[in-house]
């Protein structure tokens, strides 16, 4: 979908509706038959059919015919249920343009009581497909594994936002819902864009905000020069989606490859030389 702004306000009510009541149905539904949808939508069988055309042209469900025909939605739809639900709640009041496509996202400028930025978690649905053959004995299996798993990676990281704010420097976390995450919009570029001007400061502080993080007893492990915003405050660490325990098995390999990250770009760019030794001391070893 490229335009979600516009998308977004063309969605009639009823075709809200359908869109939640698909998403219901998908519980106990590989293809949710339209009846189903009529139940739960409480709209008549005549005017699901007609809405259920409009929104297959619109592509917001897919369609597959087997004994009888089947319905369901992948992230466009599940795209707009989440922002719908942001409004709804009077988190976000208006969607902007595209800010940056990630490996496993989409994030959108927003606009609540202060400017944001959307998240909507992406999991690659190839990646998803042996685990859905490995899940296909189970009885609780989801039944469109990727929209389950985007949502639990969104839920993920604003339980972990919601930990580290505001002690550490991140985006303040504003709202989640299904695979989105609102949260500040954080204006600069990110640490690789820019020339520091005092580059030995600038290491010093993402050690304090790892250390702090690590008091919480968090590591973020995927940091990197890309996950740093230098903002006019310092420097604010965003996508926390697969950060782990203090006391997780892999966390001291994790917490290194942070640091590695950290230390060789710092190095590489401004010839700082710092041991990890000493790094390492400095995030784990601060009272
Ligand atoms: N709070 C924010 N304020 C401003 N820009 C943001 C914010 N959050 C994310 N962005 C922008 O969106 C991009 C992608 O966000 P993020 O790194 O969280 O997602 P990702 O998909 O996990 O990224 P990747 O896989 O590339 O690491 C960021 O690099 C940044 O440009
Ligand atoms: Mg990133």
């Amino acid at each position: 979908m490229e335009n979600l702004a516009l998308a977004f306000l063309g969605l009639s009510k009823d075709e809200r509706s359908l869109l939640s009541a698909i998403e219901t149905g998908m519980k106990t539904h590989e293809w949710v038959p339209s009846f189903v949808i009529s139940e739960l939508s409480g709209l008549p069988s005549k005017k699901v059919e007609f809405l259920l055309g409009q929104l297959f042209e619109k592509k917001l469900v897919e369609r597959e015919s087997m004994h009888y025909l089947g319905y369901r939605i992948d992230f466009p739809a599940y795209d707009l249920l989440a922002l719908s639900d942001f409004v709804k709640k009077g988190a976000v009041l208006a969607i902007g343009e595209r800010i940056g496509v990630g490996k496993e996202s989409v994030v959108y400028e927003g606009l609540g009581e202060k400017p944001l930025a959307i998240k909507l978690h992406r999991q690659g649905r190839t990646s998803f497909k042996h685990v859905r053959r490995l899940r296909d004995h189970l009885t609780d299996k989801p039944k469109v594994p990727w929209l389950y798993a985007a949502a639990l990676a969104a839920r993920r990281e604003f339980a972990v936002m919601q930990r580290l704010y505001p002690a550490v420097s991140i985006p303040r976390p504003v709202s989640c819902s299904r695979h989105a995450l609102a949260m500040e919009y954080v204006a600069g570029p990110a640490l690789n864009r820019v020339t520091l001007s005092d580059a030995r400061e600038g290491l010093d502080m993402i050690l304090i905000e790892m250390a702090r993080a690590f008091r919480l007893g968090l590591i973020h492990a995927d940091l990197s020069e890309f996950n740093i915003i230098i903002a006019e405050s310092g420097p604010v660490i965003i996508d926390w989606p697969q950060a782990v325990e203090v006391d997780h098995p892999h966390a001291g390999e994790l917490l290194e490859r942070d640091l590695v990250n950290i230390l060789r770009f710092f190095q590489r760019k401004y010839g700082i030389d710092l041991a990890l030794d000493e790094a390492l001391l400095r995030v784990v070893g601060a009272d």
